[in-house]
């Protein structure tokens, strides 16, 4: 018995911010962000619209793919870093929006991998019995980016992608799934503030320890190599080659280090979904809001053969072989 994914959808919210817009509110220029990310413009969520908002519609979607309505659903598991409140889990929020009266429903905290790891979670439920999870990854990162700090204001955004894993007697499903953290590194991408180390605070706010911190050239060249090396693990693992894959999905944080990546794995640009130059990072978000374009432009089809690759705060790295 395998977990296989019924259906994909997404949300991105309407306002598109441009590099151009960046340009007049921090000392950045297009032509910067577009040749060291690769990013063009970004999608904000509108004043009071939440993760849990952006969640929902992306859930909706998924479940209309997959022909299922939101009371079929067991579970449903939500990846985000920036979730409506502190407490409870935004999944509860977004169960009731879908009325999915007979899930339950909790959050998964791992950054920029978090889809891959609730991935990983409704394989394994899955395959003990549940028949339905809905796999969310929901971000409002613009909550929580520093609007006058060029170094990452640049490079986030929002949105939300979602699929339905169920359970299935066929030979097509979830391969395997790999994670890994690294939690030495814990520093290298941050939040300082407003947590249980350093609550909030005036002096949270004055120092503006509410926001994302990041070393951005460390985590470069630590991203590279564990892509690669994760990558590398998941098709030997599966006794395959690079040759084998019709499509690598990996998590959109920067154009440089997907083209490195590729580079060391000898993966073709076109066996690549990239569509980070119009979202930028969506953190937890940006896998599914890929693999939902590549269901609808026909990049997946039954029986590719498709790659998660993702990298992120923790630090964590993961990835997923998935045969559709
Ligand atoms: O999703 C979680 C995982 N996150 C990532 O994978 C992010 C990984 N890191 C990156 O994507 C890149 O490191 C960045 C895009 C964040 C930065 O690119 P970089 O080539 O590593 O630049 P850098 O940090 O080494 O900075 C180079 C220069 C610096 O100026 P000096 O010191 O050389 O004078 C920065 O101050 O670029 C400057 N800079 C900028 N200039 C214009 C940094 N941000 C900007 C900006 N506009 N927005």
């Amino acid at each position: 018995m395998k977990a296989w994914i019924a259906g994909t959808g997404s949300y991105a919210p309407a306002r598109v911010l441009t590099n151009a817009e960046l340009e007049r509110m921090v000392a950045t220029s297009d032509e910067w962000i577009r040749e060291r990310t690769g990013i063009r413009e970004r999608r904000i969520a509108a004043t009071g619209e939440a993760c849990s908002d952006l969640a929902a519609q992306a859930g909706k979607r998924a479940l209309t793919a997959a022909g299922l309505a939101a009371t079929d659903l067991d579970m449903i598991l939500l990846a985000t870093c920036t979730g409506d409140y502190p407490l409870p889990a935004t999944a509860c929020l977004v169960q009731h929006q879908l009325g999915a009266t007979k899930a339950a429903a909790c959050d998964l905290s791992a950054a920029c991998c978090g889809f891959v790891y609730a991935l990983s979670v409704a394989d394994a439920y899955v395959k003990s019995g549940m028949r339905h999870v809905l796999v969310i990854g929901s971000e409002v990162m613009s909550a929580i980016t520093d609007w006058t700090d060029r170094n990452t204001c640049v490079l986030f955004g929002d949105g939300a992608g979602a699929i339905v894993v169920s359970a299935s007697d066929g030979e097509r499903g979830i391969l395997s799934t790999h994670l890994r953290s690294d939690g030495a590194l814990c520093e290298l991408i941050m939040v300082p503030g407003g947590g249980s180390r350093t609550p909030p605070s005036e002096k949270v706010l004055a120092e503006r320890l509410q926001y994302i911190k990041m070393k951005g050239n460390e985590t470069f060249k630590v991203a590279v190599r564990t892509l690669e090396e994760i990558a590398r693990t998941t098709l030997t693992a599966n006794g395959l080659r690079v040759e084998d894959l019709d499509l690598y999905v990996p998590h959109q944080a920067n154009m440089r280090i997907l083209k490195a990546v590729m580079d060391r794995l000898g993966l073709p640009i076109e066996k690549v979904l990239l569509n980070l130059d119009r979202y930028g990072n969506t953190s937890a978000a940006s896998i599914p809001i890929a693999l939902d374009e590549a269901v609808r432009e026909g990049r997946i089809k039954d029986g590719s053969l498709v790659m998660l690759g993702a990298f992120g705060a923790g630090l964590t790295w993961a990835s997923a072989l998935i045969r559709w």
